[in-house]
């Protein structure tokens, strides 16, 4: 008779329900997600709810990076198109350059975004490049596409809801170590396999601490305006450190104004000398955010957040290992694009939890 692989999920994020929402299509496992925050909560070690989030590849051609973003569109445009639910929508797109922000933090996190023929041309429907005569001054060169925005309030409940409907348990733990997690299977029985999605807590936690994870903190004001398209550019006049970009999420999920990418800084607490340069600047790059002659005043704002984006040296860790005889599958550290590279990783994550448990099975033969 054919057993059930206990399979545990350890973390909440879309990292971890996403895996979680793979798994659960094999009915032959039997799967716990036990996590310390679960949608609906906004916690600093919490960094799903935070994301805009949508989909603006930044993976290197020809690295892992790509494939995985490469693997993510098709899945995110078949929510958006036949399930509504979803929370996800399409939404005009528009990428600025400026050449002078090609050294600092954000010039190289958009490197890929803004090249004239990036790989990710024919992946997202109805790529162009901005005609020259079309650049407003300071801009050197800009592309045009279709991307998806995704509602993070519905999105992260939405896939409790895909998983619970197959049986998938969720369940409130924090752990310490490894062995914790091995005992936590719903079933009483110890699990087969561990998937470990903890993020940047994955620095901390007990067993092998992570020293390649450190933060790129990111600030938001989410408002009710809305730009009518989503907006990026490479960087500001305002440090290394601050982007501009804005996004109207799904189903009135309100618009995402950001922000920043500050590496190795930890403070939870919004900063508000940087939201009004925020704001400040999302309206000087998209006028119509606000009716004409208005300033910040014109801003309806939701509220004020930060998010801590889980970056790796050498990027995400998606890899099989064995801690104190126990299978374990990391899917960890996916800096600024854990929702666009959200079904690549995943994919990989649960291809190395197949290979584990079927030698697991023929190691009892
Ligand atoms: C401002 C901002 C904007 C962003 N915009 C985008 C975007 O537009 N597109 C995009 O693709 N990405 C975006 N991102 C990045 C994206 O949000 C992250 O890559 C993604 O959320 C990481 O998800 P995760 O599941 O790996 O980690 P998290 O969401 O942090 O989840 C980690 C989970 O592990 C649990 N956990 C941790 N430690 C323990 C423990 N010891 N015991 C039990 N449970 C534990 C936590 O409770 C949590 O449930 C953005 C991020 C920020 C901050
Ligand atoms: C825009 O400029 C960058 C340099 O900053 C260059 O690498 C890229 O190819 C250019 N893209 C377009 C669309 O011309
Ligand atoms: C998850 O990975 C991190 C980093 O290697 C490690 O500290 C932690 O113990 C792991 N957790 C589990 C349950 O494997």
């Amino acid at each position: 008779m054919a057993t059930k692989n206990n399979i545990v999920v350890l973390g909440a994020g879309v990292s971890g329900l996403t895996t979680a929402y793979l798994l659960s299509k094999d009915p032959s496992n039997c799967i716990t997600v036990v996590s310390k925050h679960m949608p609906g909560d906004y916690d600093i070690e919490y960094c799903s709810p935070w994301a805009g989030a949508n989909y603006l590849p930044v993976g290197k051609s020809g690295s892992s990076h790509e494939r995985w973003e490469r693997n993510t569109w098709p899945a995110l445009r078949e929510l958006t198109e036949k399930h509504p639910d979803a929370g996800i929508h399409f939404q005009d797109t528009i990428v600025y350059n400026r050449k002078k922000d090609q050294g600092s933090a954000t010039g190289q996190w958009f490197s890929e975004l803004v090249q004239k023929e990036p790989w990710y041309k024919n992946v997202v429907p109805g790529f162009t490049n901005v005609p020259d005569d079309q650049l407003a001054p300071g801009i050197d060169n800009a592309s045009k596409f279709t991307s998806v925005c995704i509602n993070t309030a519905v999105y992260l409940p939405w896939l409790i809801g895909q998983c619970r409907k197959t049986g998938v348990v969720f369940k409130r733990a924090v752990f310490n170590h490894i062995a914790e997690a091995a005992n936590a299977h719903h079933t009483g029985q110890k699990a087969d396999l561990i998937v470990n999605c903890t993020g940047l807590s994955s620095k901390k936690l007990g067993g092998v601490c992570d020293d390649k994870l450190y933060p790129a903190r990111g600030q938001i004001v989410v408002v009710r305006n809305d730009p009518g398209a989503m907006v990026s550019i490479s960087g500001t006049d305002d440090g290394d450190d601050e982007v501009t970009y804005m996004m109207t999420r799904a189903a009135g999920g309100g618009t995402v104004l950001g922000g920043s990418y500050q590496k190795n800084q930890w403070d939870p607490l919004p900063d508000p000398n940087l939201a009004v340069r925020i704001m400040k600047r999302a309206i000087e790059l998209c006028p119509q955010l606000v009716k004409k002659g208005q300033g910040i005043e014109g801003l309806s704002i939701i509220r004020h957040g930060v998010g801590l984006r889980p970056l790796r040296e050498g990027g995400p860790r998606i890899e099989a290992e064995k801690i104190e005889g126990v299978n374990v599958v990391h899917n960890y550290g996916h800096g600024g694009f854990g929702y666009q590279a959200s079904f690549g990783c995943s994919q990989d994550a649960v291809a190395l939890v197949n290979s584990a448990l079927k030698r697991k099975d023929q190691a009892k033969l």
